[in-house]
């Protein structure tokens, strides 16, 4: 390789060197100091074009955006704030870039301009900074669980199953239109349409990692699941990736434990390893936070924030007891919530998680043993408590600023019990019984839990809205490439 990566230019010592760096105008100023990126680093390096000898039909093409070649003796520099640059004896345009038309301004744009021009955005320091972060943490679950002797496993992405039995998934179809099964008034045959069967795109990996952890002990699934819920909102998207552990021999303490343990890992591998990029986030938000009234702003800032959750150890509280809290509290002194928790049962709307983790503990909470009515089928059943109300061995983990990051069971291990759960909820057996086999054959006690990916990098990023947090948004009306 002929050329030189500018992350590691910025650290080097050897002035004097000549040196060659590939990378796209940021800006040009003065006809004489081009800033260069090449993505490989948030800074910028320096290069000083001695203009009264260089063509002037050159120059002009030093546009924000265009791709250059430039050749040079790398020197101390003058300027405040850098150390190096470079001194250019060879300039070359390998890209032109039309300053009319190009999107992006050496200025600071809104996220809201940037999410219309998503294919560009990679190339602003705020999406640089995130998507490395992203990585980091992606490298991380990795590294995690391989530490743990976990097996990754691919889950398919085209399933006859609907795991979470809720109904919002996206059907596969053949594109062959000419083709497609169709009943007798016309409409497509649904049931026959992925060659001959119904598929839809998979909601979570996890019924079919129970099978392979009732063979391995421990296993991990890492991507992309659908989720065909219309909801705008910035917590979800309709493609979301998914990181889903399993264990067999594992109760609900130990999935708790390993969830812990799992997050605070990957945060803190994310700190140590993107300390720049974290750096640059936070300034970014205490910069936005300069518009907001006093007491709206944060207390902590975002790496005490991160820092906050590596050192104190999550709060775990029963569904029972978060009732009884919520019943107690009014979220400020006049208002009451919008929906009020009055029946035990009832599911927790995400103003009542936000209350729990934000102002009630102050810290993410786990909370636990969630009535068996507004779960899935395959969470394992407690003992009936002592005024007759059912619960299953559940665990959501709250997160602040986010709500739910992440959801999870013990899993009912039972065959009998089993049946009986999906008869009542309406899943026919036959539909199941590959599922149903682990638990014909050598039942045992199991556990797991999924985190949603995009919420992690969310909360590590400091970000508000997941659309700017996955490189290529799935959202209704989102979906050009
Ligand atoms: O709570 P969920 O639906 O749980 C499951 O899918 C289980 N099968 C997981 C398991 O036990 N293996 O989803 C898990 C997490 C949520 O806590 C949330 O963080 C995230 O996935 N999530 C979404 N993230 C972005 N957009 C959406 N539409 C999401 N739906 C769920
Ligand atoms: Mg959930």
């Amino acid at each position: 390789m002929e050329h030189t990566r500018i992350k590691e230019l910025l650290i080097a010592e050897n002035f004097g060197k000549e040196v060659i760096v590939k990378g796209w105008v940021r800006t040009f100023r003065n006809n004489q100091f081009i800033a260069i990126n090449d993505g490989s680093t948030l800074n910028n390096i320096q290069a000083v074009v001695d203009f009264a000898n260089t063509d002037e039909q050159l120059l002009r093409r030093l546009t924000t955006g265009a791709a250059i070649r430039v050749k040079g003796e790398l020197v101390q520099s003058l300027g405040k704030g850098q150390r190096v640059e470079i001194k250019v004896t060879e300039l070359t345009i390998l890209g032109d870039s039309d300053p009319e038309k190009y999107p992006l301004q050496p200025k600071k744009h809104s996220l809201e301009f940037l999410r219309e021009i998503a294919h560009l955005r990679f190339r602003t320091g705020t999406f640089n900074a995130v998507f490395k972060v992203r990585h980091a943490l992606a490298f991380a679950v990795h590294q995690f669980f391989n530490e743990r002797d976990f097996v990754y496993m691919h889950t398919p992405i085209v399933t006859g199953s609907d795991a979470e039995g809720a109904g919002e998934m996206f059907r596969v179809t053949t594109i062959d239109f000419d083709n497609v099964p169709r009943n007798e008034d016309g409409t497509v045959n649904y049931k026959e349409d992925f060659f001959g069967k119904s598929t839809n795109l998979t909601v979570s990996g996890q019924l079919e990692g129970e099978l392979a952890a009732m063979a391995f002990g421990n296993i991990y699934t890492f991507g992309p699941t659908f989720r065909a819920e219309n909801s705008n909102t910035t917590r979800h998207l309709a493609e979301f990736w998914m990181i889903e552990p399993e264990m067999a021999f594992y109760e609900l303490e130990d999935n708790m434990d390993l969830a812990e343990d799992l997050l605070k890992y990957v945060i803190g591998y994310a700190l140590q390893h993107c300390p720049e990029e974290i750096e640059f986030l936070k300034n970014r938000l205490l910069e936005e936070e300069k518009s907001k009234p006093q007491n709206e702003r944060s207390e902590l800032n975002l790496v005490e924030k991160l820092q906050f959750v590596l050192t104190n150890d999550f709060e775990r509280v029963s569904y029972t007891d978060a009732v009884e809290i919520l019943k107690r509290s009014k979220p400020n002194q006049k208002k009451q919530f919008k929906y009020l928790i009055e029946e035990w049962g009832a599911d927790l709307q995400s103003e009542h998680e936000r209350y729990l983790v934000e102002k009630h503990f102050k810290k993410p909470v786990i909370l636990t043993d969630y009535p068996r009515e507004i779960k899935s089928f395959y969470m394992k059943q407690n003992e009936p408590d002592a005024q007759g109300r059912h619960t299953v061995r559940a665990m959501d983990i709250l997160f602040p600023g986010i709500g739910e990051m992440v959801g999870g069971s013990q899993r009912e291990e039972n065959l009998e019990k089993l049946l009986k759960r999906m008869d009542e909820v309406g899943i026919p057996e036959e539909e199941m019984d590959w599922f149903l086999d682990t638990r014909r054959f050598g039942s045992a006690p199991h556990s797991g839990f999924g985190v949603g990916f995009e919420r992690l990098v969310l909360f590590t990023t400091g970000m508000t809205n997941i659309r700017d947090v996955i490189p290529f948004p799935r959202t209704p009306k989102n979906a050009e490439f």
